[in-house]
């Protein structure tokens, strides 16, 4: 069997992020400009070279696969992807999973859990039509909301994401966390990230999550909970729910030493953290060298994976030039 993906410094690589488009139907203002340019679609992989390169991380191990994007959805053969990494699944693959901004997952529900997903992360910053429509800059929360009961409806586990935003969602994190234990739905809390030119200023709007958690442990009986979604977030639980509480803080809490990913952009580039420009680039392996090529650049990829990211919000420029967009979160 082909040997596992370890870096230099002891962390077996076992979470592979696939961005399969950069656009975006919202624009999130923490995440991008009112202007962003996108890439031209012959610069995309095809389906077939997302597949292929899938198939050999699962080779290499990769247990967990989370397609993001931008907004996945909005690729039009993304359902087609998720049927062909769906079979996957049992044979080397544990987890096939999404992130997206819930505008089109009404549609696509049910042949997402019929492939065999079986939870999806969805980003809703505010229930509050008004709150949600500022952050989104298009958004409707309706239709997210339906989405969400669609995925429900379907089988689909829902973990909530939401970006702490201070003087925007501050207020509305309690009402948020109580209404996720009424829906069934877990909660995970992100700090904002230093990462892309956008048009304002992060540390405007930054909250750093121990400050959150006080806040909702003087309502909610919180207790440690040692899940782990084989993610960034560590975890609380509602006493007497089934609602967990994740908290992924990157700028207070920094927990790069369990970094257990990596993330493959639209473009076949393979980027080692998300934080650092480090990357190389899996087109070129796969479209003229096939396999023997692709494992030598997944090596070289892992030799030079950063020991972790430097992020500090009240920097003058990102940490990285790249939007989340483009890497995938
Ligand atoms: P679970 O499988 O539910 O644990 O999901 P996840 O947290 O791995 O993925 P999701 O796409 O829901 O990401 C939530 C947030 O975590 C996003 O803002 C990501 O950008 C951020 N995130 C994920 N991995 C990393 C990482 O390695 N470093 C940093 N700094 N942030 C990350
Ligand atoms: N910092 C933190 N989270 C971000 N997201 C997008 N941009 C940023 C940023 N700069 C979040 C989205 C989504 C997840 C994939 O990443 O809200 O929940
Ligand atoms: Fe789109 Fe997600 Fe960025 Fe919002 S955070 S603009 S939904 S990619």
């Amino acid at each position: 069997t082909a040997p596992a993906l370890m870096d230099q410094f002891g962390r077996t690589i076992s979470y592979l992020r696939i961005s399969v488009t950069d656009r975006c139907d919202l624009r999130c203002r923490y995440c991008m400009a009112e202007e962003m340019t996108f890439l031209p679609r012959s610069a995309l992989l095809s389906l077939e070279e997302i597949a292929l390169i899938a198939e050999r991380f699962i080779a290499r191990g990769i247990r967990k696969i989370r397609l993001t994007g931008g907004e996945p959805l909005v690729r039009r053969d993304v359902g087609e992807l998720v049927r062909r990494l769906g079979r996957q699944l049992g044979s080397g693959l544990d987890e096939l999973t999404l992130t997206t901004n819930g505008n089109r997952l009404a549609q696509h529900a049910g042949d997402l859990f019929a492939a065999g997903v079986r939870r999806v992360n969805v980003s809703m910053d505010s229930r509050d039509p008004d709150v949600f429509r500022f952050v989104t800059r298009h958004g409707d929360v309706a239709r997210v909301l339906d989405g969400i009961a669609a995925a429900q409806a379907a089988g689909l586990r829902v973990k909530i994401n939401t970006v702490a935003l201070k003087g925007l969602n501050e207020d509305e994190l309690p009402s948020l966390l109580a209404w996720c234990m009424a829906e069934g739905h877990d909660l995970t809390l992100i700090e904002t990230m230093p990462l892309g030119q956008i048009d304002e200023d992060r540390t405007d709007r930054f909250l750093p999550l121990p400050v959150v958690l006080e806040r909702l442990q003087s309502t909610f009986p919180l207790v440690g909970d040692s899940h782990s979604s084989g993610g960034p977030a560590r975890y609380w639980r509602v006493e007497e729910s089934d609602t967990r509480l994740g908290l992924i803080s990157p700028l207070t809490g920094n927990f790069c030493a369990t970094c257990n990913r990596v993330r493959l952009t639209t473009e076949g580039v393979l980027y080692t953290c998300l934080g650092h420009d480090d990357c190389v680039d899996l087109k070129a392996a796969v479209r003229e060298g096939g396999i023997a090529a692709l494992d030598q650049a997944l090596d070289r990829a892992l030799a030079s994976k950063p020991e972790r990211h430097d992020f500090d919000i009240a920097g003058a420029a990102p940490a990285v030039s790249r939007h989340m967009s483009v890497t995938g979160g």
